[in-house]
């Protein structure tokens, strides 16, 4: 990566440099103000937690004091943060701040109605707007390689695509707005719904019998293959990198599957969808996160195998 004229060099294209406001340096925001820093953008960050703020500082962005000054004369203001009311929130704050047709990214997680809201209320104070949710963890993030679906505008989306590409290594244009939210929904209950009846099929397979390994060396080549499996197997031994090799640290979190399957839940009842396999995936993970929210998600094996037990006692 080298500076080249009025630009820098990113995977072999010439970027222009960007005035970016970036709000919510958390697990995720973290990184991506660290990657947009190295790219070589002129970033004014903002989070209200001491320990967020010197963390970007080290990183190289500009950490200022409110929001509002984070979003003040910038071309582009991402946000990067817990929940769709907080987003909606924090727009009404900055939208008068920021300077006429400021295009305003929210990569967070949150329910497409509230993504569409935030996007008409942008549009609305002479601006615009992508809702840009992410997949590919605290590890993606880090290394610049998170998948973002993208909601919005094609003007806009061509608009903001060079930053995603510093952040992500695929950018996809899913439709206008909030449909980037409603790909990262429905990707994520079938994941959980996925976890789940993995889950059900292991230890049905330990009452059997069935080792693991055996259980692998047939599934993961044959039609009940999933990503869970080859990629995330929820016991320990057949994938050395997942979580379950490792106490179920996360990766992916109890709490964060939780949430985005109430998403998803709440999506299902409001588009009429006969969802019952994704109302019941937010019910079981709604209940294991109520002791568990720390856990990777995938420790949901250990709650089928725990309540099989205890029945099979009674
Ligand atoms: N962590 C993951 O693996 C992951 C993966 C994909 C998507 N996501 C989504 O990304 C979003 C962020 O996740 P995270 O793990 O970084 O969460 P996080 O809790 O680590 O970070 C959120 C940050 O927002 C900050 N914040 C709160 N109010 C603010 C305000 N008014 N202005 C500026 N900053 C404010 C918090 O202080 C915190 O640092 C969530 O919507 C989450 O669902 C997370």
């Amino acid at each position: 990566m080298g500076r080249q004229g009025t630009g820098f060099e990113h995977s072999g294209r010439t970027t222009v440099t960007k005035k970016i406001g970036f709000l919510g340096l958390g697990n995720m925001g973290g990184p991506m103000v660290a990657n947009l820093v190295t790219a070589g953008h002129d970033v004014l960050a903002f989070d209200p937690v001491p320990a967020a703020q010197d963390k970007a500082r080290s990183d190289g962005a500009t950490v200022v004091a409110t929001g509002t000054e984070a979003a003040a004369d910038r071309d582009v203001v991402i946000t990067m943060l817990p929940n769709g009311k907080l987003v909606l929130d924090v727009y009404a704050d900055l939208l008068p701040a920021a300077k006429p047709g400021t295009l305003f990214i929210d990569c967070s997680t949150i329910d497409v109605a509230d993504a569409k809201a935030a996007a008409e209320l942008a549009v609305a104070a002479g601006h615009r707007a992508l809702d840009a949710p992410v997949s590919g963890g605290v590890a993606g993030a880090a290394a610049g390689t998170l998948t973002f679906m993208v909601g919005g505008a094609a003007a806009d989306f061509a608009d903001g695509l060079p930053l995603l590409e510093v952040m992500g290594a695929k950018v996809v244009h899913c439709g206008g707005s909030g449909v980037g939210q409603a790909a990262k929904i429905c990707n994520n209950m079938l994941l959980g719904i996925s976890m789940i009846g993995l889950s059900e099929a292991l230890v049905l397979g330990e009452k059997l019998g069935l080792s693991h390994q055996s259980f692998f060396d047939v599934v993961s080549t044959a039609s009940g293959q999933s990503w869970a499996l080859t990629s995330y197997c929820p016991v320990p031994g057949p994938v050395p990198a997942s979580p379950a090799n490792n106490d179920y640290k996360p990766g992916f979190a109890t709490a964060l599957m939780t949430k985005d399957l109430g998403l998803a839940a709440n999506a299902l009842r409001d588009n009429g969808v006969d969802g019952a396999l994704g109302a019941l995936a937010a019910e079981i993970y709604t209940r294991f996160n109520s002791e568990h929210a720390g856990l990777d998600f995938s420790a949901i094996v250990t709650e089928v195998r725990n309540r099989s037990d205890r029945e099979g006692a009674q």
